[in-house]
């Protein structure tokens, strides 16, 4: 049976991974490609669709990202998204223009529910719209099939050539039944069967793995996050002792956390391979005294991270293939480089340029998020790994607010120990997506048992989302913001202020820097 495939076009949006995830979850394959793809290329892969992303450009820039017209005669439904819209109705010679009125946020949408992309959904329902330009008339054959007050065509379809086309972003969470309008154009429109599962996932990667390996040596940077250690653990069923993982102590881990992994994968732990653990707190202190700027903060810790794997990996000799936690959206993030690139990611690209190997492997190059998790509990990583909150890259690092020294990194541990404790016993844990604290660079002045302190404030952040791409600031209840505020400023020297942050993002990110 052939395998079902749903392509994305990437022009350059910030959502565009989410796409792809949604059309997953229908359980069908979907992989995102630069939007620079040929047609012949594109007919080569045999997809069911393709799907137009949004992307900041306007159709009429220089140098926007425009599309071979062959594409939509491929014979393939095609569905455009935000700029994806606009770009179909210029290639039509449908009018694209400025809107008087630029719409942002969640907007209330009018669709004609008869047209089979809406089918299911209210006729007035919240979208998340964020354009500037607008499709001012459709093009000859189209139809409008959505509007708001101020967006005369909110979407468009020329149902008979398969082509099909929203402003609004149907992928976020914020448009309420973007994901009926999704799951409409892949099961409806496209026909898809919707089959492809994670179940053979494991079994057939460990099958894989033993046939590319052989004999081999294997060496994998293992941080601890789920990620790697699924990897870790995969890499171990299918090769045992010829795996040696290499986990480097930054110094800007959580609290306890450089034991918690050496009880899990060390020799203790449950598993079959080799464990080194490289204490080089000292070193990354000494690289970022008197750094502030964040993007700074993040090259130097993941420069100083290959820096440090290197060293140790030249100790343990020539091995012959080096292991990479990349899931997929590192792979889109890196690969195709059209984002606006918001924060860079340490994780990504981040190759060792010394380390002497022959060949990369990515056991998870393919998988999303939560695939991973699925993948983890097939092979039987206990929960609390497999669920643990994402934790990034530089680590600690970003949540400090400008300069890294010993002493913040100790006062953000212990706040932060302090908040997970509280959020656990008060069981609010697992409705919470990303939960943590951060030390602010303010000091303010207060005052303790009749003494004036000049200390810091320390924020706490926690967020609900599903994808992390965007997220709502969570309503904790007030008796534990309460608990945990007199917790930390009785508990915690040097911290005498505690500050809750309620931005969402869009327009804030979870982590401060
Ligand atoms: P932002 O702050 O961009 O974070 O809204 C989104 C998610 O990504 C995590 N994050 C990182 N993960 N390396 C990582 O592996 C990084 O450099 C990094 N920066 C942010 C963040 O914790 C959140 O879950």
């Amino acid at each position: 049976m052939d395998k079902e495939i749903i392509i994305v076009l990437d022009f350059g949006g910030q959502y565009n991974q989410l796409i792809a995830r949604r059309v997953r979850e229908c359980n069908v394959y979907c992989e995102v490609h630069p939007y620079s793809l040929s047609p012949d290329k594109i007919k080569a892969m045999n997809p069911k669709g393709i799907i137009f992303t949004g992307g900041p450009n306007s159709v009429y820039g220089e140098d926007s990202p425009l599309c071979d017209k062959a594409v939509f005669e491929l014979g393939v439904p095609v569905l455009g998204i935000c700029y994806g819209s606009q770009l179909m109705a210029h290639v039509f010679g449908g009018r694209v223009a400025t809107a008087p009125v630029s719409e942002y946020g969640k907007t209330e949408v009018e669709v004609d529910t008869a047209k089979a992309i809406f089918k299911g959904v209210s006729s007035k329902t919240v979208c998340w719209m964020s354009h500037t330009d607008y499709i001012e008339s459709v093009p000859e054959g189209f139809v409008v099939t959505a509007h708001t007050p101020v967006c005369p065509v909110a979407g468009m379809e020329n149902a008979e050539k398969g082509l099909y086309a929203v402003q609004f972003h149907p992928e976020v969470m914020h448009t309420q039944e973007g994901i009926t309008m999704l799951r409409n154009f892949v099961m409806n429109i496209c026909e898809c069967r919707g089959d492809w599962k994670m179940d053979s996932f494991v079994e057939s990667a460990i099958r894989d793995l033993r046939e590319r390996i052989g004999g081999g040596k294997v060496l994998c940077a293992l941080s601890g996050g789920v990620d790697s250690s699924v990897a870790a653990v995969l890499l171990s069923k299918a090769v045992g002792k010829q795996l040696t993982c290499v986990f480097v102590d930054h110094g800007l881990l959580r609290k306890n956390e450089g034991d918690e992994v050496e009880a899990v994968f060390g020799p203790e732990g449950p598993y079959d391979l080799n464990f080194v653990r490289v204490n080089a707190q000292e070193r990354f202190y000494g690289k970022l005294a008197g750094v502030t700027e964040p993007e700074a903060k993040r090259k130097i810790i993941g420069e100083e991270f290959i820096r440090v794997f290197e060293e140790e990996s030249k100790k343990i000799g020539a091995v012959d293939f080096l292991v990479q936690g990349t899931i997929y959206p590192d792979v889109i993030e890196s690969g195709l480089g059209k984002s606006a690139v918001i924060k860079s990611h340490h994780n990504v690209g981040g190759l060792p340029d010394y380390v002497d190997f022959k060949e990369i492997v990515e056991p998870l190059r393919l998988l999303f998020k939560d695939e991973v998790r699925k993948a983890g509990l097939e092979l039987g990583i206990p929960d609390y790994l497999v669920f643990r909150q994402p934790f990034p890259g530089p680590g600690l690092g970003i949540r400090i607010i400008g300069e890294v020294t010993p002493d913040k990194v100790r006062i953000v541990q212990e706040a932060d120990y302090i908040y997970r404790e509280e959020i656990a016993k008060a069981g609010i844990d697992k409705e919470l997506g990303q939960y943590f604290a951060a030390i602010t660079n303010m000091r303010s002045v207060g005052c303790m048992g009749d003494e004036r302190t000049y200390d810091y404030a320390v924020a706490l952040r926690a967020v609900t989302t599903s994808d992390f791409m965007t997220a709502e600031a969570a309503q904790l209840p007030w008796d534990v913001l309460g608990k945990v505020t007199n917790r930390i400023v009785n508990e915690v020297k040097g911290v005498n202020r505690v500050l809750y942050d309620c931005t969402s993002k869009p327009p804030g990110t979870i982590e401060f820097e």
